[in-house]
């Protein structure tokens, strides 16, 4: 019985050098080892040797195959090396093929143009807030002196949620949540979307835009005048003049309309400013005391202005785009161009 053992395992360790491929050692797995297998067919024989002489066999064979089973594992080491090897030899790296490429994103130049500005005015000590795009009447329209069938709500085509939500026709419901919250002196900046039943060339149903309120003791339209010129030189160069017009809005009184000379043609009147040679760029003026005496400041003791910037016509005249629609088609042959 032990020379059968033997004899098998050197059988086995003869085939088993040959085995040259995964193929064949899973053959040779079967033929030895398997079910059918002569090594099981050997552990069947044992019911014909004595029972006291069972387990001394029993562990020769078992260590015989033990054997194997280590030969096979390095086998199948050795047969994985040998098909990298291949893999590696046959594969080869063109280096001269061209990269793939590779798009990287970019701030959109309406976010540039809002950032720029932001930055401006915070080195200037304002401070940013965020509010809701969805607001009430109350915020939008009726704090800021525009009391419900007022011919003022015209200047604004709203879209309407309900009878009482809108999405924010104007940042300037900014101003009521930040005097209700803060108390004097009060110095912030709200960027942000808003939205109007408007749409050509010139106009979208979103847009942008960016208001700045401040309220403290004495402040008065000369601070107003040099906070926006000091801006807008910073934004559009020293050269920039600077012009304010009488205007009304019903939650600053008085009121201005700020134009600047036209950074396209530096004043001198070209088709984008309609020959005139200035750009009209924001609204402002002195908060109606009414407006601070709805959020609880008192009027008496305090005095503040505000203004609003339309940040798409800033992003339009700064990167010189024909329509306003362009800055929300999110087309990227457009977009990339603007760097
Ligand atoms: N909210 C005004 C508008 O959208 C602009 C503005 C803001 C005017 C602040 C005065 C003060 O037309």
């Amino acid at each position: 019985m032990e020379d059968n053992v033997k004899e098998l395992e050197n059988q086995a360790l003869k085939e088993l050098v040959k085995v040259n491929d995964f193929k064949s050692l899973s053959e040779f797995k079967v033929k030895y080892l398997g079910k059918q297998g002569m090594y099981t067919a050997l552990l069947k024989e044992m019911k014909n040797i004595p029972s006291d002489e069972r387990p001394k066999f029993g562990a020769i064979i078992n260590t015989s195959r033990q054997k194997i089973e280590n030969i096979i594992y390095e086998t199948e080491e050795r047969l994985n090396a040998q098909e990298l090897e291949n893999k590696l030899s046959q594969q080869k790296i063109d280096i001269t093929e061209p990269a793939k490429n590779t798009q990287q994103g970019q701030v959109h130049p309406l976010y540039k143009v809002m950032n720029k500005i932001i930055e401006t005015c915070v080195e200037m000590g304002f401070t940013v807030v965020d509010g809701p795009e969805i607001e009430t009447d109350y915020y939008n329209f009726e704090a800021l002196n525009i009391p419900k069938d007022h011919p003022a709500r015209d200047m604004q085509d709203s879209f309407y949620i309900t009878q009482n939500l809108i999405m924010r026709s104007q940042t300037s419901a900014m101003q009521i949540r930040a005097m209700e919250t803060m108390k004097p002196p009060i110095k912030i900046i709200s960027p942000g979307r808003t939205y109007r039943a408007d749409s050509d060339a010139t106009h979208s149903p979103v847009f942008h835009q960016l208001e700045g309120l401040v309220v403290d003791e004495n402040v008065s339209m000369i601070d107003l005048k040099a906070i926006l010129t000091q801006l807008l030189k910073t934004l559009f160069g020293d050269n920039t003049k600077i012009r304010f017009r009488p205007s009304f809005f019903p939650f600053t009184e008085p009121s201005v309309e700020v134009d600047a000379t036209c950074p396209m043609c530096g004043g001198k009147g070209c088709p984008r400013c309609k020959g005139s040679g200035y750009m009209e760029l924001l609204g402002a003026g002195m908060v109606n005391p009414t407006v601070l005496e709805n959020c609880g400041i008192d009027s008496k003791k305090y005095s503040g202005f505000a203004f609003g910037f339309g940040l798409d016509r800033f992003a339009i005249i700064e990167y010189k785009v024909p329509s306003i629609k362009m800055m929300f088609e999110n087309d990227i042959k457009f977009l990339s161009q603007i760097k």
